[in-house]
């Protein structure tokens, strides 16, 4: 970021809520800061190269002049930049939107790309509301009068519902609610209210390279059948996936709206979780393994 945009990240008006949010230059992120802008917030949107804050600039550049759009570079997962944005931008809304599914079979994921995956999915996210919830805490011992701050966690359906080849994605958005919900209870007498976006499938990016990426088995597990029936079934619910704009906007009603439900739903399929803990677990195995052609138990 250049001296301008940084004399523009100082500058920025300080009266309504500042909303932070990660991965702002794509798809859900993108979205949500153009629904926050429209909201009248002050926004931070952080990105991590110069050619995605160029442009989520650029496509914003009446909002930038006018202080309420700063663009900050920001790697969820190095702990001086989370310290470095927080402290200079200090947001009272952090949305954690930033994220990559890793796909494939549960073992055909090594140590290495799991680790990833909950850095980025689970501490990043967890980080970055530490240090929102740390302000609140010297606020608290210092006497000040407690602001209303708030974390966004951005989740997905398949943390309740885990589709075949999911299984480390769904395992770190588990991960991220369980540790929402636990936080929620432990932020709020702080004023820190703790809510997660719980996203069934949307259109984004992210899909396009999805079904080539669970086709490409590392051995020969039996699972080929069940591999090209995902990349089948998940073009075949393509069209029906919700638009980044809709979640956007509920992305900014949570960031915003008094008193936000703990747990908002919203996309293609978001509330099946809510039906499958209905369904008693031998069965969702079978049903799993049929639609998914993976074959019987033995
Ligand atoms: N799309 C869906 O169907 C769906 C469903 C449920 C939940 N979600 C969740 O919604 C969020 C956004 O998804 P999306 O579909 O909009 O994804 P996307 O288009 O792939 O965008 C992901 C964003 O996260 C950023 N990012 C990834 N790793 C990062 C890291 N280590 N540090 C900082 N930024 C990082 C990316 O930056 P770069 O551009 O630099 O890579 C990008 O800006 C994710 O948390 C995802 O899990 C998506």
């Amino acid at each position: 970021m250049g001296d301008e945009a940084e004399e523009t990240a100082m500058s920025s008006p300080k009266s309504g809520p500042t909303v932070l949010v990660t991965g702002a230059n794509s798809a859900i992120g993108s979205a949500s800061v153009d629904a926050l802008l429209d909201r009248g917030a002050v926004v931070v949107a952080t990105v991590r190269g110069d050619d995605a804050a160029a442009v989520v600039a650029a496509e914003r550049e009446s909002a930038v002049a006018a202080g309420r759009l700063t663009i900050e570079r920001l790697e969820v997962t190095d702990a001086d930049d989370c310290e470095r944005v927080m402290a200079r931008c200090r947001p009272t809304v952090v949305v954690n939107n930033a994220g990559a599914a890793l796909l494939g079979a549960v073992c055909d994921v090594d140590d290495d790309a799991a680790r990833a995956q909950l850095e980025v999915m689970v501490l990043g996210p967890v980080r970055l509301a530490r240090s929102l919830i740390d302000v609140a805490r010297h606020e608290r011992s210092d006497g000040t009068e407690l602001a209303d701050r708030r974390v966004v966690n951005i989740s997905s359906s398949l943390a309740s519902t885990p589709m075949p080849f999911t299984g480390w994605y769904a395992a770190s958005k588990s991960a991220l609610d369980t540790v929402s919900e636990r936080l929620r209870v432990e932020a709020a007498p702080l004023g820190v209210a703790v809510v997660t976006v719980e996203c069934g499938a949307v259109s984004t990016e992210a899909w396009d390279d999805a079904a080539d990426i669970v086709r490409r088995p590392s051995v020969d597990d039996g699972t080929e059948a069940g591999r090209r029936q995902w990349g089948r079934i998940t073009s075949w619910l393509e069209p029906r996936f919700a638009d980044p704009e809709e979640v956007g906007r509920r992305v900014a009603s949570v960031a915003l709206d008094p008193s936000p439900p703990p747990v908002t739903r919203v996309g293609f399929g978001s509330r099946l979780g809510l039906a499958s803990r209905l369904v008693p677990a031998p069965v969702r195995d079978l049903l799993g393994r049929t639609v998914f052609r993976l074959g019987r138990a033995r």
